[in-house]
């Protein structure tokens, strides 16, 4: 009997353009430089849209990460609603990270992925979870602020993605606008 194995020889490999293993040696299709792209957008245009999108996907991250840290340490007689109300808004703000990264990816360039880079970039103060946590009013202030935080930054890429008629780009940071206008002013009203 046939000893199988796991390991794929590049000598057997029937289909060599198929994807290696991570960390393996790249094809010898992969070993030239990176394909040129050319989706009607320049160069100079790419590069400045996606850097705006990195403040977006920084924002993005550490509000979704807030937004979690209080759904686990908020108290208090708002306890039920709060507790529910942030799993709702995180839970959508998980999802809506990927389509930001991978917008930055689809117009050439590298995602920040660690929490170095977005501590970097990113305009929205991190909350401690181990220290004493906020009161729930403090906490929901925090992130009326956040959300509206990342308004801003959204907007000032989307100015530039408008100027490079980036529709794409546009339209995803629409909708990131609406949502966190609409949780902005949701969080606001409590505290009314
Ligand atoms: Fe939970």
């Amino acid at each position: 009997m046939a000893k199988s194995s796991n390991k794929s020889s590049s000598k057997t490999r029937s289909q060599p353009t198929s994807k290696g293993k991570p960390g393996s040696k790249p094809t010898k299709a992969t070993r030239t430089e990176s394909p040129s792209i050319d989706i009607g957008i320049d160069a100079k245009d790419r590069a400045d849209i996606a850097a705006g999108l990195a403040h977006v996907l920084a924002d993005a991250y550490t509000l979704y990460l807030k937004t979690h840290n209080f759904h686990w340490n908020v108290t208090g007689p708002m306890f039920n609603t709060l507790h529910t109300m942030f799993e709702t808004q995180y839970t959508e703000q998980w999802a809506a990270l990927d389509a930001i990264a991978e917008r930055i990816r689809a117009l050439g360039f590298n995602a920040p992925g660690s929490y170095a880079e977005f501590a970097r970039l990113t305009t929205i103060r991190e909350e401690p979870g181990m220290t004493a946590a906020p009161a729930w009013h403090d906490m929901v202030q925090q992130l009326v602020d956040g959300n509206e935080a990342l308004c801003r930054t959204a907007r000032v890429a989307l100015d530039v993605a408008d100027d490079a008629d980036d529709a794409p780009t546009e339209d995803l940071l629409t909708q990131r606008l609406q949502t966190h206008e609409k949780y902005a002013w949701m969080l606001r009203s409590m505290l009314q």
